[in-house]
């Protein structure tokens, strides 16, 4: 009996350190210790020993016992490390493997030209100012020398928010708000959306403008034309060809527009340009002493030149678009060629 017991201790250990897996090792363990077990039926033969040797046999059977749930014991926790680590391998993070890249977007052609505006008129010492979009008619219009009963106004289709309050309808109402705040030398640009209710291939109801102002002692209408057509050549290059134009407002005066040769027709005349061969980009003039009365600038002392541009129109002829409402229409198709 006893050489049995010891011989079963030493096949359970051994099968037990070969064990390779927790399935396995539970397996054994009901084999020895189970109720149909190796070692379990070999106790049932304990009865029938001499009284004598019960106890030692049956001592040496507990011993027995323990050291195989000791085994177990060592041969589970080998087994449940192998496994954690097994499964910490195979469910890690590869943080070497390259990231899944999102679809980028780019800088909106408008946004894009804004941008080169501001830049080219930085370079000339400008600063840029900003106004709000829902403007006081004071500022959009009365300030700027166009009463309520002026017939300028009908020049210019407004949205009205109520009697006071406009969709400005230009970025001229930051000249006011800007010389209201500064006393003179003024040069600033101030880049914004503006609103009119008009709509065609060279119109739409909100267009973006890009105001500039210089005031300061003997300005003059040459300085004007310096600066815009060094503008123009910076942005369009040196060889486009531009037209000043006379025209009115009743902020500036003398008044002009300037136009730059259709890039479509290359002058010949076409649809976009109305058949003329040129294309408006802006207006500009010499700030009327009437302005100035409303902001306190003594027109005896100082004088100045405004000019307001049109974004949209000068990325369609920077790119060559023929239909404004491009622009707007957000068709991803159009803007990734930018
Ligand atoms: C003005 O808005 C004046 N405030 C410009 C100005 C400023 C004159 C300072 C003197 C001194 P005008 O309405 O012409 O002027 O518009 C200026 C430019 O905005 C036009 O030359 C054109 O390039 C652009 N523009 C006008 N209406 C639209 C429109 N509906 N859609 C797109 N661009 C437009
Ligand atoms: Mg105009």
């Amino acid at each position: 009996m006893e050489n049995r017991l010891l011989g079963l201790l030493v096949e359970a250990r051994s099968s037990i350190e070969k064990a390779a897996s927790l399935d396995e090792l539970e397996n054994l363990r009901v084999n020895i210790l189970g109720r149909k077990g190796t070692l379990t039926s070999l106790l049932k033969g304990l009865s029938d020993l001499p009284r004598e040797l019960k106890p030692v046999i049956g001592k040496l059977a507990n011993q027995i016992k323990e050291e195989i749930l000791a085994a177990l014991e060592k041969t589970r926790r080998i087994l449940a490390d192998v496994e954690s680590q097994r499964r910490i391998v195979e469910g890690a993070v590869d943080v070497t493997l390259p990231g899944r890249s999102l679809p980028t977007g780019g800088t909106h052609p408008i946004t894009r030209v804004t941008d080169e505006v501001c830049a080219i008129f930085k370079r000339m010492g400008f600063s840029v100012a900003q106004g709000p979009e829902i403007e006081l008619d004071y500022y959009n219009f009365e300030a700027l020398n166009i009463p309520k009963d002026h017939p300028a106004r009908q020049m210019q289709d407004t949205f009205y928010v109520s009697d006071d309050v406009v969709l400005r309808t230009h970025t001229s109402p930051v000249q006011v708000r800007v010389m209201e705040k500064q006393a003179p030398p003024v040069k600033i640009i101030a880049p914004g959306r503006v609103y009119r209710c008009d709509s065609d291939l060279t119109h739409t109801p909100m267009f973006d403008q890009i105001e500039g102002l210089l005031v300061d002692k003997s300005v003059t209408f040459s300085d004007l034309k310096g600066v815009l057509i060094a503008f123009l050549h910076a942005f369009f290059g040196s060889s486009a060809e531009i037209r000043f134009r006379p025209s009115y407002f009743p902020f500036t005066e003398p008044s002009a527009e300037v136009d730059i040769e259709c890039v479509m027709c290359k002058g010949s005349g076409c649809r976009v340009c109305g058949q003329t061969g040129w294309l408006e980009i802006l207006g500009c003039g010499m700030v009327d002493p009437a302005v100035y009365k409303f902001v306190n600038y003594d027109p005896e002392e100082f004088t100045g030149f405004a000019f307001g541009m049109g974004v949209e129109r000068l990325a369609m002829l920077r790119y060559g678009i023929d239909d404004l409402r491009l622009f707007f229409a957000n068709d991803l198709r159009f803007l990734r060629q930018f």
